[in-house]
């Protein structure tokens, strides 16, 4: 039998015991990454939400802390944000944490909950809630400081639309407009908005980018990330592509991501939650169930006149790294096998390959592992798509809609780079610096610790193979 322990990933994050899912309210003060968290502490399935939390000074060591925000009167505790209150537009202190959640019960209403010791302890505001609605769905608040206009936004979700508010006291808020209707995907329900200014690669622009978390209706079924692209001045979000659907990871599981406030360097750092609301409950992890994702900083490039999110894996992962160990190169006629990928593989590493010289149609390798287990992954350059195949990838009985193929548009590079960062069960690939970004889960019985190359309808060249375990 498998120890079911043996899943826990080393380097992303997950609960010590019980059920996580959306990262939430992730703020950065004096040094410190705060990451907070829809955490149920009775039990590994979905319910009783909490905001756990726990904090890291470089985004891939965390430390649990205690529970932050426990259930009320006012409803169990949904997902949201915090802000750091500078200069005490509220009132609760200087350098106060401020956190905004949803309290759910048969309705849904905005609160808030102020920290003056740096995160450790929340007091909640004597007059939640500071917002209602009759809608439904009516969640996940997300708080920044828009310079421009000198205001506080907030921006939530409601039902199939984000509702744009502003604030000048973080108490008060004003309802500015809606954003939705006939953009994007619609094939469920909006969560866990976000909106922030990035800069375009190469230029001095900036564009205001829309994260739109929707379950279900991402593009292999259940949970998923979309995002639009355009202007934001203070009241409305323009998108300037309103005939384009765009997805921020082409996997099955990213979901409910957001960005950290208050960063140093003006960095936009993402995370996700690293599952799918189809079987995130069905797992087969025991005593917790889910991690996230790895933090990624976020830009923006642009492609045939679309400018889109670049998701690269944050360069503190590169702390991770332990000595190189296989460096090669090699030409792929047909097949190409390595064996060994580590000689003492414990399932957490990362591959980073540059492939040149192709002019074959399908440019593919498999990770596998003695008992038979496989995760296909490979370009087919005839149809521009890069694709992962996790059917065969250990256990995925647990729900029908586990084992899939899931692919992601590619550009027509003639050089191709890819990073694969592998934990204990998952797999995130990025490839091209983070063009695209693919994120699955992954049960095996034993670490992947061989890989086979193959070329289909040609060759091509792996100019630089490198593993490194990862700590
Ligand atoms: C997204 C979500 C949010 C909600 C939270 C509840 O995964 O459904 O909309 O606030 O989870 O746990």
């Amino acid at each position: 039998t498998t120890n079911r322990e043996n899943f826990r990933p080393l380097y992303h994050f997950t609960p010590q015991y019980g059920w996580m899912n959306d990262p939430n309210g992730m703020v950065y003060k004096d040094g410190v990454y705060h990451l907070f968290y829809q955490y149920n502490p009775y039990g590994s399935m979905w319910g009783n939400m909490h905001w756990g939390h726990a904090t890291s000074t470089d985004l891939v060591s965390w430390e649990h802390q205690p529970v932050a925000i426990a259930p009320d009167a006012l409803g169990t505790i949904f997902s949201g944000s915090c802000v750091v209150d500078k200069d005490n537009t509220a009132g609760f202190g200087a350098g106060a944490i401020v956190a905004f959640y949803t309290s759910a019960s048969d309705r849904q209403v905005q609160s808030m909950a102020y920290s003056l010791d740096n995160g450790r302890t929340f007091k909640k505001y004597a007059r939640n809630p500071i917002l209602t609605s009759t809608q439904r769905d009516f969640r996940d608040p997300k708080v920044f400081w828009h310079d421009a206009t000198d205001k506080w936004i907030m921006i939530l979700a409601v039902g199939q639309e984000m509702q744009i508010y502003s604030s000048a006291n973080l108490k008060d808020w004003s309802y500015e407009s809606s954003f939705g209707e006939g953009q994007g995907a619609h094939g469920g329900v909006w969560e866990c908005p976000d909106l922030i200014e990035l800069p375009i690669e190469g230029t001095e622009l900036k564009k205001w980018i829309l994260i739109c978390n929707i379950n279900p209706g991402g593009p292999f079924g259940g949970s998923a990330t979309q995002y639009f692209v355009g202007t934001f001045d203070g009241k409305r979000f323009v998108n300037e592509s309103p005939e384009a659907t765009k997805w921020m990871d082409w996997g099955k599981d990213h979901y409910a991501t957001v960005t950290w406030n208050n960063t140093p360097e003006g960095r936009h750092i993402a995370l996700a939650w690293m599952s799918n609301w189809q079987y995130a409950n069905n797992v087969p992890t025991t005593q917790y169930r889910s991690g996230n994702s790895v933090p990624r900083d976020l830009s923006l490039y642009t492609s045939a006149g679309e400018t889109y999110l670049k998701s690269s894996p944050s360069r503190e992962l590169l702390e991770l790294r332990g000595k190189e160990e296989k460096k090669c190169s090699f030409k792929v006629d047909r097949t190409y096998n390595l064996d060994k990928l580590l000689s003492d593989n414990t399932g957490t590493y990362e591959i980073e390959m540059t492939i040149k010289n192709r002019n074959a149609e399908i440019v593919g390798f498999q990770l596998f592992n003695s008992k038979g287990e496989e995760v296909d992954i490979y370009y087919n350059l005839v149809e521009k798509k890069f694709a992962m195949d996790r059917s065969k990838s250990g256990i995925v009985s647990f729900s029908p809609d586990f084992p899939i193929v899931t692919f992601a548009p590619i550009e027509d590079n003639s050089e191709m780079t890819l990073r694969l960062f592998i934990d204990k069960s998952s797999i995130e690939a990025f490839g091209d610096d983070g063009r695209f970004a693919m994120t699955n889960l992954v049960f095996p019985s034993e670490p992947y610790n061989r890989i086979s190359f193959y070329a289909k309808g040609g060759s091509y060249t792996v100019s630089s193979f490198k593993v490194y375990k990862l700590k």
